[in-house]
């Protein structure tokens, strides 16, 4: 494997845990924690490791301006932004959703000094991405962009490194029968699954979508792209493990089952999670283990890839949870 340079964004290792409360609570297999939540950098969460790789080249190839796409409350908007402020890059996000409150990512959006073009749903991110660098170039600005979750090649060697990382936490490689993780744009699963052949990491790696894309080709793609440029393995396509059945009525919007997981993690763990992907993530998990799929004897990780600002936006989802606010239904 051929591993271009980076710059430091990242407090690494991330912590590796146990969740003894939570893992009483449900009955099941031992949980144990990836804390890509605490990454450092604006908040944390996963792409600040994807952000390494992709800032590097931006920086040392004499970029001025950062482009990146998103919806409202991305977190990899935030996350790039806060990265761009501390690089000395210009930011600028094309944003996209419902729900525009200055409030969760967007209120740090714009703390960081980003510029933000909000489009309407209907309008098509990539493109406004596209005539935003033309004009940039125009004005003799050389922009750098970076399609929706920093989800390319170079973006998931973050995740390819962070295997190497949390395979030296581990007692042995065999440790966790499954990790669990969230599935957004599919680069943090491409890299972890790259980098399970790469390092032989003996897990059952178990996406849990949480949109409606397809999202098997995506992660195939990235690691295609992956082997020809940094000549890492390509691997077997029966062990991508994506599920589908908890993105609830769609993106970004909250679910049962993805609350009640987020209560599960604060009030046992103190841990907290976020509505739109490890929140899902984690009621993929909680459904695991009520099914029956992960039993007691076994020792599973839940990756934690963070995104909890975006709990400030949907505070009135938990309205039940909040003393004094009425619940949604009532
Ligand atoms: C908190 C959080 N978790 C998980 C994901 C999903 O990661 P990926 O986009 O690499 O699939 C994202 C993506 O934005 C995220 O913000």
């Amino acid at each position: 494997m051929i591993l271009p340079k980076t710059v430091p964004l990242v407090q690494k290792p991330t912590t590796l845990h146990p969740l003894p409360r939570l893992s009483h609570a449900l009955g099941g297999p031992e949980l144990w924690i990836k804390r890509d939540d605490n990454t450092g950098l604006a908040l944390g969460g996963n792409k600040a490791r994807k952000l390494e790789f992709l800032l590097y080249e931006a920086v040392h190839a004499g970029y001025t301006d950062v482009i990146t796409v998103g919806g409202i409350q991305s977190n990899h908007a935030r996350m790039t932004a806060a990265a761009a402020a501390s690089l000395g890059l210009k930011c600028h996000l094309v944003l996209r959703g419902k729900g525009r409150q200055i409030q969760g990512n967007l209120f740090l959006d714009h703390m960081f000094g980003a510029e933000i073009l909000l489009l309407e749903p209907s309008e098509d991110r990539e493109q406004a991405m596209e005539a935003l660098a033309a004009e940039l170039h125009r004005q003799g600005r050389k922009p750098y962009c970076i399609g929706v979750g920093g989800s390319n090649a170079l973006g998931s060697l973050g995740y390819v490194t962070a295997v190497a990382e949390v395979l030296d936490q581990m007692d042995h490689p065999d440790m966790f029968s499954h990790t669990v993780v969230a599935v957004g744009s599919g680069g943090t699963y491409a890299g972890l699954w790259i980098g399970r052949t790469e390092f032989q990491w003996q897990t059952q790696l178990q996406g849990i979508a949480v949109d409606q894309e397809d999202f098997e080709p995506i992660i195939q793609e990235i690691a295609e792209d992956s082997s020809e440029r940094f000549g890492t393995p390509l691997p077997e396509r029966s062990t991508m493990h994506v599920d589908y059945t908890h993105i609830g009525q769609g993106y970004a919007i909250p679910s049962e089952a993805g609350m009640e997981a987020i209560q599960l993690f604060a009030e046992h763990e103190g841990i907290l999670l976020d509505p739109v992907y490890t929140g899902k993530a984690a009621a993929g998990l909680v459904f695991m283990i009520r099914s029956g799929l992960l039993k007691q004897g076994q020792n599973v990780l839940f990756w934690h890839t963070g995104g909890a600002p975006a709990l400030f936006a949907a505070t009135e989802a938990f309205g039940h949870a909040v003393p004094g606010q009425d619940s949604p239904a009532s």
